[in-house]
């Protein structure tokens, strides 16, 4: 029996274990898991509320800086070690600190899943809309806040989305959903690049380019760096453990800061062209009313219905934008459960079925009190947010920070910058070396605490964000 269950997980040790066919299979791989909602969805929706051009400017510093080291030493670790995050801490120690270092990392996927297939099931209801083809209806002011206020419609939109991820998981055809995923992202791109053109060139319009672009600090306060620098480790899919299975299938030739680099480039230029799409259309369309800068989660489905109202086929341009950010959102939320299954399988020691089950069972519970909560639950709030915005502010204003100070602690305290930076030089040169020390060193630390005594202190009230 114990011989059987030993063996099964051995050999499902050395499948994930495989690697990635190349340098570009590698690159491919981690960007396809970066970009998602986070992207189209959550980056110009923070960046209209949180100071446009100063949100921005705050983010990209953070990323070439922060990001870039915490990308990099995950991936490291990944593949210095060979396990995912739970077990990469855990050949550094048994103790509790290393339990809790690879649980908090191998969690935060389990609690982002249930509320991003919430979202990925308001673009499926968006797109069902596009295709009956009620585009004037989709671009009335209030379509939206009566949309998810009917909380049970929103229920089954996002059990429809839950169920596609749910049965891809089952069925093992995860592989295939990627390629076709590798299709239409070029497609998602393009499309993208002529609604950004459309919305940018539209009468009023250059007011909103001005504020996404250009820096204005009157508009800077703390929370723009908090939203900063949590969009940051949502997008580019760290702090979450994610990057330590990736790098566990790496093979030891692939240049690990050449890779990062590149991941980081492509996935801000789709947040930017995202940005670029929706906040211009605030300033045409709704000119440039205060309070739908601050719409929140809800920007994107109040301003792009009316960029495509307004257009000669909008019908057909909405029906392929909300496909393609479909697909975007559904080879996320795949990888993002299947993360949690895997955990499941590896420290539960079941079987891949039964891990599914419970990674279902964990998305319909959170995922229906997220939907839900703008609807009939909407008398809940948790510590001042709806359910929805609750979870997101626990991942990534909470959680992740400290899943980032455990890494960088692991890092400098257990492992010692030497050894990732000798697995780096195993395939190449390490260029930014002083930088990365500098950063992980001081920089890091300085930031996830500043991050979380402010998350804190709007936790309490002190500060809002
Ligand atoms: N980065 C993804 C996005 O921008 C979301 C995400 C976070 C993700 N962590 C992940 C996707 C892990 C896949 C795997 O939408």
């Amino acid at each position: 029996m114990t011989g059987d269950k030993s063996s099964a997980t051995s050999q499902h040790m050395d499948k994930r274990r495989s690697t990635f066919s190349g340098k570009l299979g590698y690159v491919l791989a981690v960007a396809g898991s970066a970009v998602g909602l986070g992207n189209i969805w959550r980056f110009p929706y923070l960046a209209a509320k949180y100071g446009g051009g100063i949100f921005l400017l705050t983010y990209l510093i953070l990323m070439l800086t922060f990001g870039y080291a915490l990308i990099v030493s995950e991936t490291a670790l990944g593949r210095m070690t060979k396990r995912s995050p739970v077990g990469a801490f855990q050949t550094f120690g048994k103790k509790m600190p290393f339990k809790f270092g690879g649980w908090v990392n191998a969690v935060i996927p389990m609690l982002i899943v249930p509320y991003y297939s919430v979202i990925g099931g308001w673009v499926i209801k968006y797109l069902s809309e596009y295709l009956r083809g009620n585009t004037q209806i989709l671009a009335r002011d209030d379509y939206f806040t009566g949309f998810i206020s009917d909380g049970f419609g929103v229920e089954l939109w996002f059990l429809a989305f839950s169920l596609i991820v749910v049965v891809v998981l089952f069925a093992g055809v995860k592989h295939g959903v990627e390629r076709v995923s590798k299709v239409m992202m070029p497609l998602l791109v393009i499309l993208a690049v002529f609604v950004a053109g459309y919305s940018m060139t539209r009468p009023g319009a250059l007011e909103g380019v001005k504020y996404f672009l250009i820096p204005n600090f009157e508009n800077f306060s703390w929370m723009t760096v908090v939203a900063a620098m949590g969009q940051m480790f949502y997008s580019l899919s760290i702090a979450m453990g994610i990057l330590y299975t990736y790098g566990s299938y790496m093979k030891k030739d692939v240049d690990i800061e050449k890779s990062t680099t590149q991941v980081e480039i492509f996935d801000t230029a789709i947040a930017m062209l995202a940005g670029l799409m929706i906040i211009p259309a605030v300033f045409a369309f709704s000119g440039g009313d205060p309070d739908t800068l601050q719409a929140g989660p809800s920007l994107m489905f109040i301003t792009i219905p009316k960029v495509f109202a307004s257009m000669g086929f909008g019908t057909g341009a909405g029906i392929m934008f909300f496909l393609l950010v479909l697909l975007a959102a559904l080879t996320s939320a795949i990888s993002l459960a299947e993360s949690g299954v895997s955990t499941f399988e590896d420290q539960l020691g079941i079987g891949r079925h039964k891990a599914t089950i419970l990674m279902g069972v964990i998305m319909i519970l959170f995922g229906s009190a997220s939907a839900l909560g703008f609807g009939v639950l909407d008398f809940v709030s948790v510590l001042g947010m709806s359910i929805l915005d609750f979870f997101d502010f626990l991942t990534n204003s909470l959680m992740m920070p400290i899943a980032a100070l455990a890494t960088c602690l692991l890092v400098t305290h257990v492992a010692g910058l030497n050894r990732v930076i000798e697995e780096v030089e195993q395939s190449s040169e390490f260029k930014r070396k002083k930088l990365y020390c500098f950063f992980m060193k001081y920089l890091a630390p300085i930031c996830i605490v500043i991050i979380l005594l402010s998350s804190i202190a709007n936790v309490f009230g002190w500060i809002t964000m």
